[in-house]
């Protein structure tokens, strides 16, 4: 039976108050609420102001995390679904997260989780071909690199794939290069932006340290540098070892993608100039056979409005990037294989 569970903590006067700044309604469904990074995501875009409506869903837990959330003194109104309640979440939903699936545990890389989490999106993204065909959808659950392919195959196969609307979330490599060079560099790590590009899972994690002032101005050695992008691109090892089975990076992944969120709900509001690497199908590297790519992308009123090329390179990152194309390549043929066969 489905579980609903509405919540409306503001009065009438409050609701009226935010129907004129915003102009706008923007729900959110968040697929996998109940989980280690659903419940402070679901948390983290009640906060945000650009979201009118959240919707969770997941096939246990979110009833109880929409109840709690939904006390929080924004004006977002929350509703939980229940296992059975996918198809109803999804309606009416232009923004579709989805952290489902299940994390890695010691000793484990992304791809070892494909075999479980390759189905739950593939379903998932059934539900939202049929019942929000226009949503933007944002994909958490790894590995990215194969996940977001599916998620394109399976919406192919239901006629409603818009490449500019499908993303693979890579925010937490850039949140973590910033940290870490920052760190290092002795700056704000709010203001030393580094672009990540390539794709979610180590060595196609690619930093470009050579392109941010910050990586500039501290005039990494050699040695520092490779161990600067070792810890980029095995960051996630860090937190999988120091939970010690309790699974992976959670609160850093719920703010990494609720910061993606808030640009993009930003961008679908009409601001110009938003920039931020993701993981999209992408022309970069089409002629190598390697359909999706994380760059720097512009996110605009439909989704992707421009895609930029990678910019000057230094040869150590050259070398990066050459490595991660091969891998990558592997990564989304093998999502391509899953979705044709099954
Ligand atoms: P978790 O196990 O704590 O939560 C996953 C949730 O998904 C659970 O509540 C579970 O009930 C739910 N779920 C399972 N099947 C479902 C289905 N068919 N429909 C709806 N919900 C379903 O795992 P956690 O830590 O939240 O991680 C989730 C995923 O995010 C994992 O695949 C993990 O590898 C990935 N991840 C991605 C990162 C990135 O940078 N893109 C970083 C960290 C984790």
């Amino acid at each position: 039976m489905l579980s609903r569970v509405a919540l409306r903590s503001t009065s009438r006067l409050t609701t009226r108050a935010f129907s004129t700044t915003q102009a706008r309604h923007t729900k959110v469904a968040v697929l996998g609420a109940g989980g280690g990074i659903g419940q402070p995501l679901s948390l983290l875009l009640k906060s945000d102001p650009l979201v009118t409506s959240l919707s969770l869903y997941d096939i246990r837990g979110a009833p109880g995390v929409a109840a709690d959330v939904g006390h929080v003194d924004t004006g977002s109104e929350v509703v939980g679904y229940a296992a059975d309640g996918l198809d109803a979440a999804l309606d009416g939903v232009e923004v579709v997260v989805i952290p489902a699936g299940v994390p890695r545990k010691p000793g484990m890389t992304r791809d070892d989780l494909f075999k479980t989490n390759a189905s739950i999106v593939c379903d998932l993204a059934k539900a939202v071909a049929k019942n929000a065909p226009k949503a933007h959808i944002l994909v958490i659950s790894n590995p990215v690199n194969s996940t977001v392919p599916i998620v394109a195959r399976t919406l192919q196969q239901a006629g409603v794939y818009d490449p500019a609307k499908l993303f693979g979330i890579t925010t937490l490599d850039v949140v973590r290069a910033s940290r870490f060079l920052a760190g290092i560099a002795n700056t704000d790590p709010i203001k030393t932006s580094v672009t990540v590009v390539g794709g979610h899972s180590g060595v196609t994690i690619v930093p470009l340290i050579s392109q941010s002032p910050a990586g500039n101005a501290v005039k990494l050695g050699s040695e520092e540098w490779k161990a600067l992008v070792h810890r980029i691109q095995y960051g996630g090892d860090e937190v999988v070892k120091a939970k010690d089975g309790a699974g992976s990076a959670t609160l850093s992944m719920a703010y990494a993608a609720a910061k993606f969120a808030n640009k993009l709900l930003r961008a679908l509001k009409g601001e110009t100039g938003v920039v931020t690497p993701t993981f999209v199908e992408s022309p970069l590297f089409k002629k190598e056979g390697i359909d999706f790519f994380a760059s720097n992308v512009e996110l605009g009123p439909n989704g992707v409005a421009k895609i930029h090329e990678l910019g000057k390179l230094s040869p150590e990152e050259q070398e990066l990037v050459n490595a991660a194309l091969p891998e990558l390549k592997k990564n989304i043929e093998k999502g391509y294989e899953f979705v044709a066969s099954n």
